[in-house]
């Protein structure tokens, strides 16, 4: 039997996934990756360390399974978008990369917002901190002697291509969150790249996320005990890849996902830009569609945040919110960790627990956080609703998606009908895998099918009432200390 192999580049863990021509999975593998935060809002990691745990996995995969890993015939990838890997002549690493929840370029991301209106237009979306472009402007002003030794921008899952097969790509889900593409007709956009001081040389190639990019090294072949040397596919940014492995590929379908950021993704048969009010307009990982993305900073991040600062397991913390009164909405909590995207924009938005009092305790905490992360999910919603892409239904994904208390606030919250898939592999790795299987022929309809669900969350009358009041204190709280915080 032909087999697949996907890889996610996550934030938190590099996870690889073997699958077979029917689509099962046979096993998978993470290896942990750390984040450094040298200063605040910066957020960076060494490139050769998600090398290292790709290896890893690839290693461990191959002693779990050498037969099905003899047969493997194309690797997918995926990964956490926007961040900025800077090659220089020699393909060198030129720093560590500056991730997509960095937020050091907000000044320059204002600025080519306010000044350049061709980002909006070309590019789809406002120029947010989060994304490449004012990465490379951070750079060229704050670190003009890296900046002027770029030969290559490779997204991260592209980076590890590179070291797959020493080819330099970008498939075109990830490639939009750049802001240099010119996503209508899903090329780069000369002016975008020019506008950051860049040159289309220093680009990658394009490609779909379904097509064919480069054959493994065979050295690579011989180490993880391939037979062969696989292609490796286009690929997608991990929500694109996530869609794919939840089939979310028709107009009108969409999913959630509560992994270290918060997701709604749905999808769109055009370029459908709603760049005011801080929705993501992309292209999605197979041809000729497109889709809208909410993006918040903090979903599962802000659970495990508390997590460490109480020195508590999640599964502990989550527990203790189960013996909280669910129906309580005090106190408040704002997940503006990392700043925030959808729909603030506001890079110096900062989180802040509201309305505590001497009988609250770490329950009460945790409950704060997922109806605070719900909150800001039903704030993305909206972005979206308003954009046109009305979601009623959504696919769960990530980590946070096994939580049936947290998608229970979260349908109330938004009054969409939230579809939990049953078995343990939805996610970009599997997409990733998909992707492959794509691009060695496979049939976009049939392999990328929906998958059984387990558990539908439907909005609780009970709770619609209470907690859109909760939600109405906290945006108003937000308006109320939006600008102290700079
Ligand atoms: C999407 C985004 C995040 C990362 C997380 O725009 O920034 O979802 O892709 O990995």
């Amino acid at each position: 039997m032909r087999m697949y192999i996907g890889i996610d580049l996550g934030t938190s863990a590099v996870k690889t996934l073997l699958m077979d021509t029917a689509g099962t999975v046979i096993a998978s593998h993470s290896a942990a990756l750390d984040i450094a935060r040298p200063a605040t809002g910066w957020s960076e990691q060494n490139p050769s360390d998600w090398w290292d745990a790709v290896d890893a996995t690839m290693l461990a995969l191959a002693a779990a399974e050498p037969d099905k890993m003899a047969a493997v015939q194309a690797i997918g990838l995926a990964g956490q978008m926007h961040g900025l890997v800077a090659l220089g002549t020699e393909d060198d690493i030129l720093r560590p990369a500056i991730l997509w929840n960095d937020t050091r370029c907000a000044a320059e991301a204002a600025e080519m917002d306010r000044d350049q209106p061709a980002f909006r237009r070309i590019g789809g979306n406002a120029v947010m901190p989060g994304f490449t472009a004012p990465k490379a402007v951070w750079m060229a002003r704050h670190e003009p002697e890296v900046f002027a030794q770029i030969e290559t921008i490779l997204l991260p899952k592209d980076y590890l291509r590179f070291r797959l097969t020493g080819a330099k790509y970008a498939d075109m889900s990830d490639a939009a969150g750049t802001l240099w593409l010119d996503v209508a007709a899903r090329q780069w956009s000369p002016e975008l790249v020019a506008a950051c001081g860049l040159t289309m040389a220093q680009m990658p190639k394009l490609v779909e996320g379904s097509a064919a990019t480069a054959p493994l090294h065979p050295d690579l072949s011989r180490r993880w005990g391939i037979d062969h040397a696989p292609i490796v596919a286009g690929g997608a940014g991990d929500n694109a890849a996530a869609a794919i492995g939840l089939g979310v590929i028709a107009p009108g379908d969409g999913f959630l996902s509560l992994g270290t950021s918060g997701v709604v993704f749905m999808v769109t048969d055009q370029f459908a830009p709603a760049a005011d009010s801080g929705a993501h307009a992309f292209c999605h990982a197979i041809p000729e569609r497109w889709h809208q993305m909410g993006v918040i900073l903090a979903a599962s991040d802000a659970v495990s945040w508390l997590s460490e600062i109480t020195n508590r397991p999640v599964d502990e913390l989550m527990a203790a919110v189960d013996h909280t009164d669910l129906l309580a909405t005090m106190p408040l909590f704002h997940p503006y960790l990392s700043g925030e995207r959808t729909p603030h924009n506001d890079a110096m938005a900062r989180a802040g627990f509201f309305g505590l009092t001497r009988g609250h305790d770490h329950g009460d905490m945790a409950r704060a956080v997922l109806q605070g992360v719900a909150y800001a999910i039903g704030d993305a919603v909206d972005v979206l609703r308003a954009a046109g892409a009305a979601p009623t239904r959504l696919l769960a994904t990530g980590g946070g998606a096994v939580n049936m208390v947290w998608l229970r606030m979260i349908a109330s919250v938004t009054g969409c009908e939230i579809a939990v898939p049953g078995g343990s592999d939805t996610g970009a790795a599997l997409g990733a895998a998909r992707l492959a299987l794509l691009a060695d022929g496979g049939d976009i309809q049939t392999v990328c099918c929906q998958p059984a669900i387990t558990d539908v969350i439907l909005p609780d009358p009970e709770w619609v009432p209470i907690l859109a009041r909760a939600r109405h204190h906290s945006q108003s709280l937000y308006q109320a200390v939006k600008g102290i915080t700079d």
